[in-house]
């Protein structure tokens, strides 16, 4: 190997390509969805799920002042609408309607399921760090499900349901495949 030197700041971007997830948050009635891929399992009993969001997000704001959210798993047909859901739009703007996404009840929390989703994870918040520029939510699963299609023989079937992978910028993974958006 011949190593070349790299900016620390971006060095993250070398942990890749990450698994992306959708966030579901409702605050007044106002729903909001977002993709996240600085996120990890982080415990198993009790089952504790972790993301870093930017402090700005509406996002982390819902989530803040609701203690609330599900975490929602896409698979490669809803890399568009993924994609939708992470343009910056107003407060008021539901997320899931602009992407054409469905919102389906949770059985728990308020937050509602996006019904597109192989998986989903309800959640309520376990804690909330500082952790340099961004907030590390660590969530309590409190309800998951998965569509049957989507597990063999209890884990992710991906030769199946190919899961979305993030790069960095446009640039997502899917199978052993470079796709942008
Ligand atoms: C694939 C993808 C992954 C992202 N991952 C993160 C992340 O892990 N943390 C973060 O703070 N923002 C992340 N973002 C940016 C937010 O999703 C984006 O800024 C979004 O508009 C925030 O929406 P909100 O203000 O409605 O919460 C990501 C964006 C994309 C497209």
């Amino acid at each position: 190997m011949d190593f070349i030197e790299t900016e620390t700041e971006k060095a993250y971007r070398l942990i890749a390509p990450r698994p992306t997830i959708i966030i579901t948050t409702q605050y007044k009635g106002r729903i909001n969805a977002a993709p996240f891929s600085f996120t990890m399992p982080v415990s198993v009993e009790p089952p504790l799920v972790a993301f870093a969001s930017a402090p700005t997000h509406h996002t982390f704001k819902n989530i803040e002042k609701t203690g609330e959210f599900v975490i929602n798993i896409p698979n490669e047909d809803i890399l568009k609408e993924l994609w939708i859901t992470g343009e910056k739009l107003p407060e008021e703007v539901n997320e899931l309607e602009k992407a054409n996404l469905t919102g389906i009840s949770s059985s728990i929390v308020s937050p509602p399921k996006i019904g597109e989703c192989i998986a989903h994870m309800e959640c309520k918040v376990h804690s909330i760090t500082d952790v340099g520029d961004h907030k590390l939510v660590i969530g309590r699963v409190v309800k998951a499900d998965v569509d049957k299609t989507a597990l063999k023989d209890g884990l992710l079937d991906v030769e199946n349901v190919k899961p979305v992978l993030h790069l960095g910028g446009v640039n997502f993974v899917v199978g052993d495949h470079l796709r942008q958006v």
